[in-house]
């Protein structure tokens, strides 16, 4: 129990909630700092509620919830993200990886064959998707480009960290790759428009994974130019976008010579992620 003087934990919880007010998952995000940056899981928080916390935890907590008042992700406050079934070191040189990506992950483990397979993803950033692939088919040949040298280096250390075995290369998109032909591409392009009034709140992360260009879909035609060239026959891309960018990125597909076969829907119902295959497959 918290004596006089003393900062109990439900104190604090309730201090940090209304410091959090503005944004809806204020309790969550308060339990997943406290948990780890104090130590205290969700479930000793409600069975000691009077626990009295040291003076030097309140003052990292109360630190790290003024970082979040100021709009900074959860993930770059404690340092990681868990994306599928991996937890990834992120800072600010990464994407903080959405939920919504781990579509491409069920989806190239569901279509992979029995045998061994070779892929390439673009824009690894933190390593998302390359690292959660490689994970779960060990004997994948995976292949990760990042224009971002600081990306580069975060996507390494989580490989070198979690022992996966990945080929990293610095690259814009296919330019600095030897030429060779991928069962799977996979990319998670910048694809949000530059003036997209979002662009706000996602400040704290890289505008180089972001940014878009004006509609948004920059990234996209210079990634579906060249796709085919680095897609064996037979291979599939697997694109993500905007929840509004399908029919667009379906015609760029078809000015590239991309054939879309299907879109998959996210959580929220969007049209989140185009597969395609080659035009003269
Ligand atoms: C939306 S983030 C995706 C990161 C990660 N794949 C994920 O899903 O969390 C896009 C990534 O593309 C990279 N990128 C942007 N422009 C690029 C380019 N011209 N060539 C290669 N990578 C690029 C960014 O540095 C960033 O890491």
């Amino acid at each position: 129990m918290s004596g006089p003087g003393e900062v109990s934990v439900s104190g604090l919880l309730a201090w940090a909630q209304a410091e959090l007010g503005a944004h809806s998952e204020a309790r969550t995000d308060a339990m997943v700092l406290l948990e780890s940056l104090v130590g205290i899981s969700p479930a000793s928080v409600y069975a000691r509620p009077g626990h009295a916390l040291t003076s030097c935890q309140v003052l990292e907590f109360k630190a790290a919830i003024d970082r979040r008042c100021t709009g900074e992700p959860v993930a770059y406050i404690v340092g990681e993200r868990a994306f599928h079934e991996l937890n990834l070191q992120v800072d600010r040189h990464v994407l903080v990886p959405r939920p919504e990506t781990e579509l491409i992950v069920d989806e190239v483990l569901e279509l992979a064959p029995a045998e061994a397979f070779t892929l390439l993803d673009l824009g690894v950033g933190s390593g998302a998707l390359a690292l959660a692939i490689a994970h779960a088919r060990r004997d994948a040949s995976v292949t990760a480009v990042d224009v971002s040298i600081d990306a580069l280096a975060v996507a390494a250390a989580n490989a070198a960290a979690l022992g996966i075995n990945v080929e990293f290369i610095e690259s814009n998109w296919f330019a600095d790759l030897p030429v060779q032909t991928f069962d799977f591409i996979v990319c998670n392009p910048p694809y949000v428009r530059s003036q997209d009034p979002h662009m706000q709140s996602l400040q704290f992360e890289p505008q180089l994974a972001l940014d878009g260009g004006i509609d948004g879909l920059d990234s996209i035609r210079a990634v579906l130019a060249d796709a085919p060239g680095f897609l064996r026959r037979g291979g599939r891309l697997l694109l993500e976008h905007g929840y509004d960018q399908a029919s667009a990125v379906a015609g760029i597909a078809a000015q590239s010579g991309m054939l879309v076969e299907r879109v998959l829907i996210d959580l929220a119902g969007h049209q989140r992620v185009t597969i395609m295959s080659r035009t003269d497959d």
